[in-house]
This record gives C-alpha cells, sequence and structure tokens, in this order.
C-alpha cells in the first residue's frame, strides 16, 4: 500500500498498478507545472456519483488546458477496473488526465482511496469560515470552471483561514463579490429562499452545486443564482458549503459572526445522499 493509503491505482495503457509504483515520468507536465486536469468524486455502495458529468467536466478543463481530449470510455473502464480491485464500496474516486512530457503522450492515472474521517466530525462540528480576497476567473484566460492540478493558491487558502482560527476560506472579489471556497461551492439561506453564486463568475460548476439545484427545486424550494456582495452571505439565515468528497456542510461563523445552523443544509445532505445512493 502507498503511503497515502490508497487503495487501488490503474494507468492508461497498463491498467491495474500497484499503488506504491511510480506512475509518471519525471518531466510529465502535470508534476513540472501543475497543468493536468482532474476530478475528485464520491462512490457510494460501489458506484460513482454523477460519474458521466465528472468526465465531460474533465474533457472540458483538459480542453482549456490545451490538452488532447480524454477518451471518456477508456477512463470509465479504468475506473472500473480501480474500483473493483479497491473493494471498497465506500471511497474516493480521483480520475487525472495528465499530459506526460513536452511533447509527449498523455495519460490518465485513476486513483481509488478512503473517504477522509475527519469529514463527518466536520460535518457534525460546523465549518468557521474566514473571505479571502480572490481574483474573479470569469476573464477567458484565467480558465473560469477548470479543474486543473495547480492547487497550491487552494492549499494557500486554507492554510491561511487556518492560521486566522477557522477551518476554511471563502473568496471573495476585489468587489467583494461571493465567489466559492478553495474546493468548495458556497450557498445560503434568506428567510425560504436559497442562495448561490451564479457561473459567471468563474467560479467551477460544481457537480454537487449542480444536483443541490436539481434537488432543491425538485422539493419546490426557490433557488437564486446571481453576483452577492459578502453582507447578503453575512446576514444570511444558515450558509453551508459544497463538493463532492465534503458533500453538504453546515457553516457555523463567518469572519467571526456565529452563524445558525439551519435545516436547509441537513435536508439537502440527506436529499444528496439518497440521491447518490438511488
Ligand atoms: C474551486 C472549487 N469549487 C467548487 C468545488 C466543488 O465541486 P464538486 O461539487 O464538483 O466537487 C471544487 C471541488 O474540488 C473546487 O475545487
Amino acid at each position: 500500500m502507498s503511503a497515502g493509503g490508497l487503495l487501488a491505482v490503474a494507468v492508461s495503457g497498463r491498467g491495474l498498478v500497484d499503488p506504491g509504483e511510480p506512475v509518471i515520468l519525471p518531466d510529465d507536465e502535470g508534476f513540472t507545472r501543475g497543468r493536468a486536469a482532474f476530478e475528485t468524486m464520491r462512490v457510494y455502495d460501489g458506484r460513482p456519483f454523477r460519474l458521466a458529468q465528472h468526465l465531460a467536466r474533465l474533457q472540458g478543463s483538459a480542453e482549456r488546458i490545451g490538452l488532447e481530449r480524454p477518451d471518456a470510455d477508456e477512463l470509465e473502464a479504468l475506473a472500473a477496473v480501480a474500483l473493483e480491485a479497491a473493494a471498497a464500496p465506500e471511497a474516493v474516486l480521483r480520475l487525472y488526465w495528465s499530459p506526460g512530457p513536452p511533447g509527449g503522450a498523455p495519460r490518465a492515472i485513476v486513483l481509488v482511496g478512503p473517504i477522509p474521517g475527519w469529514i463527518d466530525d466536520a460535518r457534525a462540528r460546523g465549518q468557521r469560515l474566514v473571505s479571502l480576497l480572490h481574483p474573479r476567473r470569469s476573464v477567458p484566460w484565467l480558465l473560469p470552471a477548470t479543474k486543473s492540478t495547480s492547487y497550491a493558491v487552494a492549499i494557500a487558502a486554507e492554510a491561511e483561514a487556518k492560521e486566522r482560527g477557522a477551518d476554511d476560506a471563502v473568496f471573495v472579489d476585489a468587489d467583494a463579490i461571493v465567489l466559492e471556497g478553495p474546493v468548495t461551492n458556497i450557498w445560503w439561506r434568506e428567510g425560504d429562499v436559497l442562495v448561490t453564486p451564479s457561473l459567471e463568475t468563474g467560479i467551477l460548476a460544481g457537480e454537487t452545486r449542480a444536483a443541490l439545484l436539481g434537488l432543491a427545486r425538485g422539493a419546490g424550494r426557490i433557488v437564486e443564482e446571481g453576483l452577492y456582495p459578502l453582507e447578503r452571505l453575512l446576514r444570511a439565515d444558515e450558509v453551508f458549503t459544497s463538493s463532492s468528497v465534503r458533500e453538504v456542510m453546515p457553516v457555523v461563523s463567518l469572519d467571526g459572526r456565529q452563524l445558525e445552523r439551519g435545516p436547509a443544509a441537513a435536508e439537502l445532505q440527506d436529499a444528496l445522499r439518497r440521491e447518490a445512493r438511488r
């Protein structure tokens, strides 16, 4: 087993490989420049949730960072091989599409790992957020909605949030417009209305966000998407985040102000799990 606790690894052209084996060349630009596309999703009862949508997003990310388009069928087959070998019905599945060395051929790398143990505890406690300034990525060359492995800034934001005594960050742009978290989308409730920033801000089109939009609207809730200043979030009746691995996480404070926990996060978390296990 690898030091990171991986349960299974599969690579294009090789199939299943030992998780302790090297799988990329030292000059792969995914490693040297953080220029690979990737996807992370949860596996429920052995089935990756919204796999087709994640594969489509991977293809979009690859195209935007100038990589050849990955073959969705090949990735799906590799994922199936890795999931079977992992034999863990509840897991995290990660798909990477890495360009290889300059002028070389791209390759797919599929990782299956355990669900991090801290997540359910964090959900029970609720998350403390701080707002951090971040450029809005709606300008096309800033790669809006692109999931690449250049995650140093996201990790730095989480470290900065912890430095300030919080658990995680929420990004706001120079005009204090609310964007997203380093690895989450952000939501809040104003009375009966759920609110989340719209994709025109250049945020990642979260698959959990898409699932929750459908579930909330399907349950008769009103959901608004738009451009909202930080004060709206600070005045919210309830705040929560969403992501594939963390699912729905209630937020209990923002910039040091206490926030009430509310029913929407718990309802959507239940609805999400029901949908994923359907
Ligand atoms: C910047 C960013 N926003 C939002 C999300 C949530 O997306 P998803 O629900 O597809 O996991 C992620 C996930 O990693 C992310 O990196």
